[in-house]
């Protein structure tokens, strides 16, 4: 490489570019970590492996690098591998980047044009034998579980036709069924919206296009036994706008958040669409139905997330500025009306939810997330300045109740995604353990904090210490030994 990484916040601080693939064995623990926990918590997220062609980029545009911590009688080994997609072995090939602005084909360079352009840095989720590596600007990468290998474009050998697919399908617990959806469907900038369910081999069992109300991002969506419920966020897409040179998604404050309400099994034309005021919509919690009530509990923003893409004045608001509640929209199928009702469940500033995976679409109590808790102090003069997104807390949420525990890492640390481990396959809702990364700022080195769900509050039963820096991930599942067997090293 003889072009050095740009000195710009997306790759400073904790964000540099790490670049690093390879394993340790056994990594030290504080504390004890439970006999019972069999499996394996996987979690990708961006690290670009070349400095960008434009000379500098958005954070959700580096490659995506898969993490694997494999848990199995109180011991835990972690593997970093990179998801080897068409795009990263061409610029690896050329040792040098290619592909341009986000999402912005016209940016890439003309040998490139052609190949896959998305970098699956946004999921990994277990499927029909396969570790996919997900971003929802592009169709799936199927790695190996146990060796993290690329195995190869992920379409269902064929049968998913649309030229992307979300980064957050949902999985039936009872069915095992794989219920995910793409948007624009057809290219980017389509209003093209295709929903699928593929059962738990990979079968196509469903497959039905509607056209969203506007061409924009479609990021995440509920799944009831009946229902899919899809959250339009007002950030817009416009081709004529990228052929230009400029960003893909612009947030448009005058346009509503609008709810797509799909019958599972349905047709695009027996889609319900429900319209409430601007604001943006947020990860999805969970879903579930009572009679003709559907139910979509997530965290909805009073305003635009995403400071790098702004509305058409430039305008972004301070990530500080911003404020969450949690809520629960009720959309009743047996009404005309266009319009859900909501109920706030909690006031936080708490985002990448995680629920119980056996509750997934049910009735359920407890949400296990991260938070920014402003009332803490962050210290960077020891930790570097904050860019970007920046959360400092874990925390669980009674959803019947609203009540909330936390736990604060440190005015010199950040924290990522938590995930949620039942206790035992037959264990009640919520009973098990919440883990999630920790980022040691000041270090330069990273921990995996372990909580009682129950207890979060009480602080982690178990710090898995790692030596090295754990760049800020997207998304992660855990993923029980019963689903994806160890290696047979571990
Ligand atoms: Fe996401």
């Amino acid at each position: 490489m003889t072009t050095p990484f740009p000195k710009t916040p997306a790759f400073m601080t904790i964000d540099e570019p790490f670049r690093f693939e390879g394993e340790l064995f056994d990594l030290e623990v504080e504390g004890e970590i439970p006999a019972e926990l069999e499996g394996t918590f996987y979690r990708v997220g961006p690290d670009q492996a070349f400095p960008p062609k434009m000379g500098d980029a958005n954070p959700f545009n580096g490659d995506g690098i898969v993490t694997a911590f494999r848990f199995k009688n109180g011991h835990v080994d972690m593997q970093h591998r990179y998801v080897m997609t068409h795009r990263l072995r061409a610029e690896r090939k050329a040792r040098r980047g290619l592909f341009g602005d986000y999402r912005n084909p016209f940016t890439d360079d003309p040998s490139v044009k052609g190949i896959e352009r998305t970098v699956s840095n946004t999921n990994v989720v277990p499927h029909a034998g396969h570790l996919l590596a997900m971003k929802e600007d592009g169709r799936p990468y199927a790695m190996d579980p146990q060796t993290l290998e690329t195995r190869q474009l992920w379409d269902w050998n064929g049968q998913m036709k649309a030229t992307s697919f979300t980064a957050h399908p949902k999985i039936d617990p009872e069915t095992g069924d794989f219920v995910g959806y793409a948007y624009a469907a057809k290219g980017e900038a389509t209003k093209d919206v295709a929903c699928y369910t593929f059962d738990k081999e990979g079968r196509l069992v469903w497959e039905t296009w509607l056209e969203s109300p506007h061409a924009a991002m479609i990021h995440d969506c509920g799944v009831t036994p009946n229902y899919l419920v899809l959250a339009v966020i007002p950030q817009l897409m416009d081709l004529e706008r990228i052929r230009r040179g400029g960003i893909l998604f612009q947030w448009h404050p005058e346009v509503d958040q609008v709810y797509i309400v799909i019958p599972r099994g349905g047709e695009g034309k027996d889609a319900r669409f429900f319209r409430a005021p601007n604001a943006f919509p947020g990860h999805v919690i969970n879903a579930f139905e009572d009679g003709d009530k559907v139910y979509l509990d997530l965290p909805v923003v009073n305003d635009n997330v995403f400071w790098f893409f702004p509305d058409a004045s430039g305008r972004a608001p301070d990530p500080a500025s911003l404020r969450t509640q949690i809520v629960r929209w009720c959309f009743d199928m047996s009404s005309k009306g266009d319009k859900p009702t909501a109920k706030i469940i909690a006031e936080v500033a708490a985002e990448f939810p995680h629920v119980d995976d056996r509750y997934v679409g049910r009735p359920y109590r407890y949400a296990f997330m991260q938070a920014t808790d402003h009332t803490k102090p962050y210290n960077p003069e020891k930790a570097g300045p904050i860019m970007g997104f920046f959360f400092n807390t874990f925390v669980s949420i009674d959803m019947a109740t609203g009540e909330t525990k936390s736990y604060f890492v440190g005015d010199t640390s950040s924290t990522q995604e938590p995930v949620f481990a039942p206790r035992s396959p037959d264990a009640p809702e919520g009973e098990g353990y919440v883990m999630g990364v920790v980022n040691r700022r000041a270090e330069h080195r990273s921990d995996l904090l372990i909580f009682d769900a129950q207890r979060i509050d009480e602080g982690p039963i178990a710090t898995v210490k790692i030596p090295v820096r754990l760049k800020y991930a997207i998304h992660g599942n855990w993923v029980p030994a019963s689903v994806f067997p160890l290696p047979d090293d571990v």
